[in-house]
Formats: structure tokens, C-alpha cells, sequence
């Protein structure tokens, strides 16, 4: 996609948060924190981690689940929402992005309610298994596994719970059936899977902005299940 909608989606977002976020220099502060400390600019925008956090208010979210902790801002984002007895629990591969992370959680307040586990989700969701269930779940981790994370996420839900998965548009790469990215394989086995999960009720938006043309699953588990 040409250059000139990537500068008009990044002006009009620019001109958005002007309107609708105050501005917050916790959160100016974790972003230059994690850019100096050299990590990729892959985070959710701001607009996209208030609606995190509208989401996490809206649903009184006391046990959020995040998978890809990468600095910390999404997770920010998510924790101010939180209750003084909530919980949320962040997953994080490389122990780098993890230290970051930490010090951002506790630098804005929040290390009693954020718990970051260092490790691939696949090894640290299974010891989730016998806590409390999550109210909501936030998917961003890498894309290959998507399919499985949301499988874990059903699983550590229960109804009425609200999961989101990140990146499933991809610049629109998602719709090549023949893609050799895997990222997209990815999400296009997951959007597969999740097509006859009878669990969960979903949609999905496209979104467009600083990051970029992307888009969010949102789904609702609807059943019991084991
Ligand atoms: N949620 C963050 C951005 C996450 S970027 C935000 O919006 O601010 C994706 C993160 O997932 C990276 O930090 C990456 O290291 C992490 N990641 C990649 N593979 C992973 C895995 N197998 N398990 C856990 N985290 C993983
Ligand atoms: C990438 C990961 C993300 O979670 C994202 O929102 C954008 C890009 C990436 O790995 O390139
Ligand atoms: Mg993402």
C-alpha cells in the first residue's frame, strides 16, 4: 500500500489522540524506555491500547492474560484498568523484552497486579492451568502459533470471557491463500480454526493508523466447556 495512506492514517490518528487521549507521560516514558533499549516499535498504538483498556473496564476484567509482554505498553495499558484485587498475567519469550518490561511495570506502579513469565507461551500456558480462570485474553505474541494460543485461551476462559487477537490482517496479506510469509500462514490457520469453534462467537475489525492496515479478532466465549 502506497506511502501517501500510510501518512494520511498516521496524520489522522496523530490528530486523534490530540482529541480523545490526555496526555500521559507514564506512557510517553515506557515508550522511550523501550526504545532505548532497542526494541522494535511493534507495540499496539495509542488509540488501540485505550480500546484494550475500554475493553478490560468495560467487561470489570479482574484476571486478564496477555501473551507477547514485548516492553510492556500494551500490558500498561490493560493494568491501569484493573481492580486493586485484578490480575493480569503477561507471557514473554526473550528475557530482554521481559526486563523491560519489568521495569516499566514497576516503574509506572504496577508490579503487585502484573505478573511477566519468561518463556515460550506454549511451555508457560500449560501452568496456568490450575489457577483462576481469565476474564479477558490478549493475543500478540508471534503469529505462528496464534492457533494454538487461542485453543489455550478458550481453554483458561470461561463464558461471557472476551479474547482479542492482534494482527490478523497483516496488510491485507491474510486473503493470499499461496503466501510464503508464515506469519500469515499462521493467522490463516487460525481464522480456520476458529471458523468452526463452536465455543466462541466472533468478528473482527480492520484497523488503520500509526501502525499501519491491520485488524483485531475479537471473540466471546459462548459455552461451557472442559
Ligand atoms: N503486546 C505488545 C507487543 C508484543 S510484540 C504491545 O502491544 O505493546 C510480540 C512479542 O511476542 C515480542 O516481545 C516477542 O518477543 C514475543 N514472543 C514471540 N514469540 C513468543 C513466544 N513463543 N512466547 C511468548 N512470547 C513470544
Ligand atoms: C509484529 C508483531 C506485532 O505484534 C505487531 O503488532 C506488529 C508487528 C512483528 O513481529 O513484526
Ligand atoms: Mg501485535
Amino acid at each position: 500500500m502506497g506511502k501517501m495512506n500510510q501518512e494520511l492514517w498516521t496524520a489522522v490518528d496523530e490528530d486523534l489522540i490530540e482529541y480523545l487521549l490526555p496526555a500521559d507521560d507514564v506512557l510517553d516514558g515506557v515508550l522511550r524506555e523501550c526504545e532505548a533499549a532497542g526494541l522494535p516499535a511493534i507495540g499496539v498504538s495509542a488509540c488501540q491500547g485505550k480500546l484494550l483498556q475500554f475493553l478490560v473496564r468495560m467487561l470489570g476484567a479482574r484476571r486478564v492474560l496477555e501473551l507477547g509482554t514485548l516492553g510492556g505498553y500494551s500490558t500498561i495499558w490493560m493494568g491501569r484498568a484493573l481492580p486493586a484485587d485484578g490480575r493480569l498475567i503477561t507471557l514473554e519469550v526473550d528475557p530482554q523484552h521481559a526486563a523491560v518490561a519489568e521495569v516499566n511495570i514497576a516503574r509506572v506502579g504496577l508490579s503487585e497486579r502484573v505478573d511477566v513469565l519468561v518463556g515460550p507461551a506454549l511451555e508457560t500456558l500449560p501452568r496456568l492451568a490450575d489457577g483462576e480462570l481469565f476474564d479477558f485474553v490478549f493475543i500478540d505474541a508471534d503469529k505462528i502459533n496464534t492457533g494454538a494460543y487461542f485453543d489455550w485461551a478458550v481453554k483458561l476462559s470461561r463464558p461471557g470471557s472476551v479474547i482479542v487477537v492482534d494482527n490478523v490482517v497483516r496488510k491485507g496479506a491474510i486473503i493470499q491463500a499461496d503466501s510464503d510469509d508464515a506469519n500469515v500462514q499462521g493467522m490463516r490457520r487460525f481464522l480456520e480454526q476458529i471458523k468452526s469453534d463452536t465455543r466462541v462467537d466472533a468478528t473482527a475489525i480492520q484497523t488503520v493508523g500509526t501502525k499501519g492496515h491491520d485488524g483485531f479478532v475479537i471473540a466471546r466465549v459462548v459455552s461451557e466447556h472442559s
